[in-house]
C-alpha cells in the first residue's frame, strides 16, 4: 500500500514554478529519501503534503496521521524544551522514557531546560523533530532533519526512523546530503528543478553503477565485454547493469573489489547536472 502519493503536482509562486509536474509514491513501511539540490522543490512538496500550501494543480496526499518538522511549530516561548516534550508525550500517551530518547535523537540533551523563546532557530527545529518522534504519526515528513545534528544524534535518529518504518510507519525525509540518505533510507526520490529525475529502491538504483578492481585488468575487461564500462583510477565502472549479471560475467577473474561505492553520488550528480 502507498502511504504517500504525489500526482502531477504543480506549485507556482507568481512566475516561479517551484514544483513542475511531480509524481511519486512512497510505500508504507519505507524510509524514503527526498533528494535534490537547493531550490529543487523539496520543501514546497512537503508543505503541500502537510496541507500548509495549496497545489496550483495536481495532488499530494498521505494515508493516516501525519506529522513532522514544520516551519510553523506552535511551541510556547515561555515553556521549556522539556515541558514542550512532556506535553507532546502526554498528548500521544507516551511514557517519560520516550522524551529522553527523543532528546538524544534530536541532539537536545543540553537544551532540555532552555525556554523555547531562548532557543535558536536550529534548536527550535530540533525541538520540532523531537516532538514528532514522540508523537510517532503514521507518516513522518521531515525537511532536512539531519542538518545541525552531530554523528551521535544522526545515528540515534537513523535507528528511530528505521524502527518506525519497521513498525509499519512511513518516513519521507528531504536532504541535499547524500550520505544521510544512503545510510538511512531504503528508497529515494531524486528531484531537480521541480521534476522527478529518479525514483526507486535504493539498492536497485545503487546497483546500476558497479565498481570493480582486479589485478588482472585485461581479463576483467574481456569478461565485461558487452557491458557498458568506463575506467577510473584503477577501477572499472559498469553502468546500467544488474549486479547479479555482472557477478556472473566476472566469475573466474580475481577481484579486489566489487562495490557500489560512489554510486549514489554519481547518480545524483549525473541526474541533477544533466537538466
Ligand atoms: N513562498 C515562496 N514564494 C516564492 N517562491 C518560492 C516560495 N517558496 C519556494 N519558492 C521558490 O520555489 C523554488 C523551490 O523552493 P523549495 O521548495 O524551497 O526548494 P528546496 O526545498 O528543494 O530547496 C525555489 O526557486 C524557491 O525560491
Ligand atoms: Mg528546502
Amino acid at each position: 500500500m502507498d502511504a504517500l502519493v504525489v500526482e502531477d503536482l504543480i506549485k507556482r509562486y507568481g512566475r516561479t514554478t517551484a514544483v513542475d509536474g511531480l509524481s511519486f509514491t512512497v510505500p508504507q513501511g519505507s524510509v524514503c529519501g527526498f533528494l535534490g539540490p537547493n531550490g529543487a522543490g523539496k520543501t514546497t512538496t512537503l508543505r503541500v503534503l502537510f496541507g500548509l500550501s495549496r497545489p496550483t494543480s495536481g495532488a499530494a496526499r498521505a494515508t493516516g496521521s501525519v506529522g513532522g518538522v514544520l516551519d510553523r511549530d506552535g511551541f510556547h516561548p515561555a515553556r521549556s524544551v522539556w515541558n514542550e516534550l512532556s506535553l507532546a508525550a502526554a498528548r500521544a500517551g507516551k511514557p517519560t522514557a520516550d522524551i529522553d530518547k527523543a532528546l538524544v535523537a534530536a541532539n537536545l540533551e543540553h537544551a532540555a531546560t532552555k525556554t523555547v523563546g531562548a532557543c535558536s532557530h536550529g534548536t527550535r527545529r530540533r525541538l520540532s523533530l523531537a516532538a514528532a518522534l514522540i508523537a510517532e504519526p503514521d507518516v513522518l515528513l521531515l525537511d532536512e532533519p539531519a542538518s545541525g545534528l552531530d554523528p551521535h544524534a544522526l545515528r540515534a535518529l537513523r535507528e528511530r526512523l528505521q524502527r518506525h518504518a519497521g513498525n509499519g510507519g512511513t518516513v519521507l525525509l528531504s536532504s541535499h546530503v547524500l550520505e544521510d540518505v544512503a545510510a538511512t533510507c531504503d528508497r529515494v526520490v531524486v528531484v531537480n528543478q521541480g521534476k522527478r529525475v529518479a525514483e526507486g529502491d535504493l539498492q536497485t538504483l545503487l546497483a546500476q553503477r558497479i565498481r570493480l578492481r582486479s589485478p588482472e585488468p585485461d581479463k576483467l575487461l574481456t569478461a565485461l565485454r558487452g557491458f557498458e564500462t568506463t575506467q577510473e583510477a584503477g577501477a572499472v565502472i559498469v553502468t546500467g547493469a544488474d549486479a547479479d549479471a555482472v557477478g556472473r560475467a566476472v566469475r573466474g577473474v580475481i577481484l579486489h573489489e566489487m562495490s557500489t561505492q560512489g554510486a549514489l553520488e554519481a547518480l545524483y550528480v549525473g541526474l541533477t547536472e544533466a537538466s
